[in-house]
């Protein structure tokens, strides 16, 4: 049986509540998998009654889940939802959240979901504390922060205390959407449901690692946070890391929240540190310049909305890291992130080493293609392993082939990361949570390169929009024969 709760969400009116949040809560309802009792409490500053928010509820589930929505869930749906209005600055508003939440329909477990502004959590969490609100004497009392945790090292450190004076580790519950996502889930049941590649998977048979997440799409309307963050912090820190975690770390000892997250803070700890005077040969920036996006012409980053004409905020970030541990000792490890690049396209690619003997050096063959497993997170969620086979014929000439199979059968849908996710905090599972050593560690990681950046002048390289990226970003790679895999396509590739 799920626990009763309410759930309060902070920036109820806001972007990730109306495209996230609410749908995903909806679904959950659907699923059957919420309990009669549970409740939602969206707070806001804005003056709506309850029928004002629920027709604002039914309008965001029915944009997002058109062709999933059904009337009568919808009803049942609406029925769990309240509205209280309130302004996180105002003094009167704590008191008067605790007057509302110690109302008989409203279940005392409490889960408080933080989607609002950074600079807001710790004002929020005080105050909660400070309320009352916190205490754990009638129900559990959870807080789901959203990333960013911290801006870097220093403030992630500052937030980890001032919310520690209200909050035990377990009752925090930081997300890191990546993680609710099932084919990132699907990296560990790869790595350790399955014998096939395990042996294989460390620096005797691989040569390197990419991680790539790029998006067609730029800015959009978040450039009053993107502009003050770019994309080291708002993707490496935190996805891009954790899927780095995934991909390398240690079977741990089993699925408990604890044993997972030991395992992923050892490779975060294990990872190299960058010096302050080898940033540039270890991290690479860029920001996108007017372009074209499906054959449709796009402004450059410094013409979006709300973006300062001389922000030096990157768009595109790149890295190059190495894990000093047993396993993966000198295996270099890529990742990428940019905005406005040509495709949509999470990937992780695995390059193997080239076989030790090139027994087909003097044929027609001539010499090999490196073996790579591919696994595509999205759009596409799939993996590939790309071999070399004979072609037919009386030449001994080769060519490339590939396994393929898909990690989701057509008639299967793929669930939102949130619905797993919100699910979660309600059955009090923090597997897929961070703990805040692994916020710290991963911080530790970017920061010297945004200590670096930060001290640098002038504007920054440019890349088109519509393009992969400026062509210094294979500046990174260890050896002139490597390249970026753009996509599950070979041919797709950068030479
Ligand atoms: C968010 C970032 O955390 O992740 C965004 O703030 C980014 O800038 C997004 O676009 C990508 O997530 P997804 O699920 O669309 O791959």
């Amino acid at each position: 049986m799920r626990d009763d709760c309410t759930y309060v969400i902070f920036g109820a009116t806001g972007n990730l509540s109306r495209i996230k949040l609410i749908p995903s809560l909806y679904q959950l309802d659907a699923a059957g998998m919420l309990s009669d009792a549970m409740r939602i409490v969206a707070t806001g500053r804005r003056d709506w009654d309850r029928e004002r928010t629920i027709s604002e509820v039914r309008n965001w589930v029915t944009e997002k889940l058109a062709g999933r929505f059904d009337e009568q869930v919808f009803e049942r749906f609406a029925a769990r939802v309240r509205y209280f209005r309130g302004d996180l600055t105002d003094t009167d508003t704590w008191p008067a959240l605790s007057d509302y939440l110690s109302h008989k329909d409203l279940p005392q477990n409490v889960a408080y979901y933080m989607s609002i502004r950074p600079a807001e959590f710790s004002l929020v969490i005080s105050n909660l504390g400070q309320t009352g609100l916190l205490k754990q004497d009638k129900g559990w009392r959870r807080v789901v922060i959203e990333k960013p945790f911290g801006y870097d090292l220093a403030s992630a450190q500052a937030l980890q205390q001032e919310i520690t004076q209200y909050l035990d580790e377990e009752q925090i519950y930081r997300i890191d959407h990546y993680l609710g996502k099932g084919t990132v889930q699907n990296v560990l049941v790869f790595r350790f449901a399955n014998t096939m590649l395990e042996p294989l998977w460390n620096r005797n048979y691989i040569e390197h690692i990419q991680i790539t997440h790029s998006e067609s799409l730029g800015v959009g309307s978040r450039a009053a946070y993107y502009d003050g963050s770019g994309a080291m912090r708002d993707m490496i820190q935190s996805h891009l890391l954790q899927l780095l975690t995934l991909v390398t770390m240690e079977p741990p000892a089993s699925m408990e929240a604890e044993a997972l997250r030991d395992e992923k803070v050892k490779v975060l700890k294990s990872l190299r540190p960058i010096e302050q005077d080898a940033v540039n040969e270890h991290a690479f920036r860029a920001q996108y310049e007017a372009g074209e996006i499906e054959g449709e012409p796009v402004v450059g980053y410094l013409q979006e909305d709300d973006v300062p004409s001389d922000s030096t905020t990157e768009t595109y970030a790149a890295m190059k890291l190495y894990i000093d541990n047993w396993r993966w000792r000198g295996v270099p490890i890529y990742l990428r992130t940019g905005k406005r690049m040509a495709e949509r396209q999470s990937l992780i690619s695995i390059c193997f080493r080239h076989p030790p003997q090139q027994l087909f050096r003097g044929t027609s063959a001539g010499e090999l293609k490196q073996n790579w497993v591919l696994l595509g997170i999205q759009p596409c969620d799939c993996m590939r392993m790309e071999m070399t086979v004979k072609v037919p014929g009386v030449d001994m000439r080769t060519r490339q082939t590939s396994l393929d199979a898909m990690f989701r059968r057509e008639d299967e849908h793929r669930t939102d990361a949130y619905v797993e996710l919100l699910v979660d905090v309600i059955d009090g599972d923090r597997s897929l949570f961070l703990r805040y050593d692994e916020v710290e560690y991963a911080w530790r990681v970017v920061d010297p390169v945004i200590k670096a950046w930060s001290e640098q002048q002038g504007p920054l390289p440019g890349y088109a929009a519509g393009s992969w990226g400026p062509a210094e970003c294979c500046n990174l790679f260890d050896k002139s024969e490597q390249h970026w895999r753009h996509s599950l396509n070979p041919d797709d590739d950068e030479a």
